[in-house]
């Protein structure tokens, strides 16, 4: 299924239009995998070993590094007594025979899953580790958890499509599933010809050989759109029981939920509000709640991820499948009509957003990031929430009547909003950046702040310290400083301790 695109019943769109030209005929069949193709299979059972469900029965490379693990299917308990050797197989081949108690039964290297049900593992985990996806304002402000949910809410043109992108090229899933659902085919076009040509920086091969795209757009049918959901997830619980963390991103559920509407509407049963049916909120916590980490009946621990676009009509988040949507996902990543027109991107509110995962991901940050990470973090919090206050003062009473304390606080959080949280998908140096370098900056702009609050202590003029060019030099830095470069934050840091040193002596005689 690697590197394929399907529709939303999982019929490869290439094989489609082969079939039935640009336009959908009725009523094709056609296989969702190549059931001719050879794959080169190695087993990993013996003979007349006892296997349970989901055991994995061998391996076959679905990409030149990609391990597909081929599992038993269904049978709880059951006995080995067939394995193919080593060798060449098609996907409808009988690789293993086994048998149980009343039957035998043949195993090929393919499997059938009713979409709408949810898959079944052994034991759900609780989350331990975030999903890195190299966006600051997520891993660091706002983070989602391997096996949590995120919602990204966002009118016409906020960036929402953009931000599921740079999750999908950079996040460090296993696998990707991306569902477009709905939106302008044009959308899928980009998804389609960009992503073939991207490189995947862990392994340095094609970003298409871990990712499944599943084309759903607004000029195809309805029921496929309502489906496409579930095909998505099936998918991606299909990899998680292998031992992989798969995520998924569904661009948009809003108008998932529209093909709902337009279903229930036909089927003329009663609508609910803004005539969506009533069993949308129960719809929607199916679908988030088969996101998760699990360990499955093999033993292996894998993870479904699920991000969902939705797309409030004149960014009206009081929508019905935005509130509801809210009451079922962990993370709220709140994009905003005002920040994108000022081209602030991605645009993540920082007022309205939150993620309930960091608490829960404390540890991992501890260990794998630094033990400072949680603390830090909040104070840059403190400091945007502080902003916020002092904006709305000044509005009143304008910037003057400020101590220089606050105009410190004002231009710190200035530097953070355009030299941190601002992050621009279009640039080489800065569309990705490692957790360790987003947190190195983020020491770097601490360090600026509380540094300067030295010297406004003992009296020097803020616009003084303004006036060193530090604050503007620290936004520049996102844009100048390689993800391999990180020991020019050393040197920033020193600059700024020398500069402000400066000042310090120049002030000595007057204090
Ligand atoms: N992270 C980003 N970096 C740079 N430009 C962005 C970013 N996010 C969005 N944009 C700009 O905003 C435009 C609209 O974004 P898009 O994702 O298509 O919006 P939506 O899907 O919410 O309608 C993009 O074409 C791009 O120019
Ligand atoms: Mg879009």
């Amino acid at each position: 299924m690697i590197g394929n695109v399907f529709d939303g019943i999982e019929r490869p769109l290439s094989k489609l239009q082969e079939y039935s030209g640009d336009f959908l005929k009725k009523g094709c069949n056609i296989d969702a995998i190549d059931l001719e193709k050879k794959w080169h299979f190695i087993p990993s059972v013996n003979l007349g070993e006892k296997i349970s469900r989901n055991t994995i029965v061998g391996t076959v490379k679905e990409s030149e590094f990609f391990d597909h693990k081929i599992m038993n299917p269904n049978h709880i308990e059951a006995e080995v007594i067939y394995i193919a050797p080593e060798g060449e197989y098609t996907a409808k081949d009988t690789i293993a025979k086994i048998r149980d108690n009343e039957k035998e039964y043949n195993i090929t290297m393919v499997q059938k899953w009713p979409v709408r049900i949810q898959r079944p593992y052994k034991e759900r985990l609780t989350v331990r580790e975030p999903l890195i996806t190299g966006q600051r304002v997520i891993d660091t402000m706002f983070p989602i958890a391997k096996g949590g949910t995120a919602m990204i809410p966002g009118g016409f043109g906020t960036g929402k499509t953009m931000l599921q992108h740079q999750m999908a090229k950079w996040s460090d899933a296993d696998i990707i599933v991306y569902i477009g659902c709905g939106e302008r085919g044009n959308e899928m076009t980009e998804v389609l010809e960009e992503f073939p040509k991207l490189i995947d920086p862990k392994t340095n091969r094609p970003l298409m050989e871990r990712t499944i795209l599943i084309a759903n757009t607004s000029n195809m049918p309805v029921a496929a759109r309502e489906t496409s959901i579930y095909t998505g997830i099936t998918i991606a619980e299909y990899y998680r029981d292998m031992g992989y963390h798969v995520a998924i991103m569904a661009d948009s559920t809003s108008r998932w939920a529209e093909a709902l509407r337009e279903i229930s509407g036909r089927l003329e049963e009663m609508p609910a509000e803004e005539g969506y049916p009533s069993y949308l909120p129960s719809r929607l916590s199916q679908v988030y709640g088969r996101a998760g980490i699990t360990k499955s009946y093999n033993g292996n621990i894998g993870s479904v991820s699920i991000i969902g676009a939705v797309s409030p009509q004149g960014s009206d988040f009081s929508e019905p499948v935005t509130q509801n949507t809210k009451r079922f996902v962990h993370v709220f990543w709140g994009l905003d009509r005002e920040l994108a027109y000022a081209r602030h991107y991605p645009s993540v509110n920082w007022k309205i957003s939150y993620s309930e995962y960091i608490d829960t991901l404390q540890d991992w940050y501890e260990k794998n990031v630094d033990e400072h990470f949680v603390d830090d973090r909040l104070e840059i919090v403190k400091l945007l929430q502080e902003e916020n206050e002092l904006q709305e003062i000044a509005k009143v009473v304008g910037q003057d009547v400020l101590s220089d304390m606050k105009k410190l606080v004002l231009e710190t959080c200035k530097s953070i909003r355009l030299g941190f949280l601002q992050q621009s998908a279009l640039s080489d140096i800065d569309t990705y950046v490692p957790l360790k370098k987003q947190y190195r900056m983020l020491k770097s702009i601490l360090n600026l702040y509380t540094e300067s609050a030295k010297l406004v202590e003992k009296g020097i003029p803020i616009s003084k310290i303004k006036a060193l060019g530090l604050f503007e030099a620290y936004i520049k830095l996102k844009f100048n400083v390689k993800n391999e470069e990180i020991f020019k934050f050393d040197e920033f840091d020193q600059n700024v301790l020398e500069k402000l040193k400066q000042l310090d002596e120049e002030y000595k005689d007057y204090m």
